[in-house]
């Protein structure tokens, strides 16, 4: 294989150069990291489910007229997205209190909010990514009044879908946390959904157990992390439920019998 250009290295994920002008080759890492890297471990497989489930979610958005990033997955590790020019906001969405909002309000772990609500931080490792509000986005510059409006729209969509999906499995959701970047193609510049969505980036509970079921196990050194993202893999049907248990890694359904 050709050595590839590098062009970004994060904490879960590379990026390379793609093979045409405008694309990139997103490899997902085995690595889980929390509290901004302090806590790291290899999780081996976790890659390849990411980039599985992630695939799934984003091309089911691509279908519903939610556009992202993503065109296609390459391999067990990889996927071919759109080069987009990432706008440094973390955009979180909150349907049930957990995590930061729990400690910060003092609101049970579990309570449902009055709404579903939308913060902001600002991308920066730095600074532990801080929570920002409109007006600092505006001020500084990082998006304009009318981004802020498209990604917020963005959010709730990508919320009301999400939360949809799960519960048909079983799967109540309750935060994610999603990357935009803006795309310009025939002289337009639009805002589109990029990075990844996976049990590392959204809480989801099982709906009767309420157990968890995303990077909170990690976080949290509950074990049985591969095992919960695997489950989420094979109640969304990217895994075949005979293949789940009782194997030593990931093993995962063809194209043919997802599409
Ligand atoms: P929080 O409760 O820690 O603020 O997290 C809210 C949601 O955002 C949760 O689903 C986990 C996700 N998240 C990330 O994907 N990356 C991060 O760096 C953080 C802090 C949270």
């Amino acid at each position: 294989m050709s050595k590839r250009r590098r062009i970004y290295e994060g904490k879960a994920k590379i990026l390379y150069e793609g093979p045409e002008p405008g694309t990139l080759i997103q490899y997902f890492k085995d690595d889980a990291t929390a509290f901004n890297a302090k806590k790291h471990e290899i999780i081996e497989g976790k890659g390849v489910l990411n980039n599985r489930i992630s695939e799934y979610i984003f091309s089911n958005l691509n279908k519903v007229g939610i556009p992202t990033h993503f065109i296609k997955r390459l391999n067990m590790r990889e996927q071919l997205i759109k080069e987009v020019e990432i706008i440094p906001i973390e955009v979180v969405v909150r349907n049930v209190a957990a995590g930061s909002i729990s400690e910060r309000l003092g609101i049970d772990e579990g309570e449902v909010l009055p709404r579903s609500i939308i913060e902001f931080y600002y991308k920066k490792d730095e600074l532990n990514d801080p929570m920002v509000s409109e007006e600092h986005i505006t001020a500084f510059g990082w998006a304009s009044p009318a981004e802020i409006d498209d990604m917020m729209a963005m959010a709730v969509r990508v919320n009301d879908f999400l939360s949809g999906m799960f519960i048909a499995v079983g799967i109540q959701l309750v935060d994610f946390k999603i990357e935009m970047g803006r795309l310009v193609e025939d002289d337009v510049m639009r805002i589109v959904l990029a990075d990844e969505i996976s049990p590392d980036s959204c809480r989801l509970w099982d709906v009767t157990t309420g157990e968890k079921m995303d990077k909170d196990r990690f976080r949290k050194d509950l074990g049985g992390m591969l095992e919960a993202y695997r489950e989420v893999a094979t109640r969304l049907g990217i895994m075949k439920i005979n293949e789940a248990h009782g194997s030593k890694g990931p093993v995962l359904v063809s194209d043919n019998d997802t599409k």
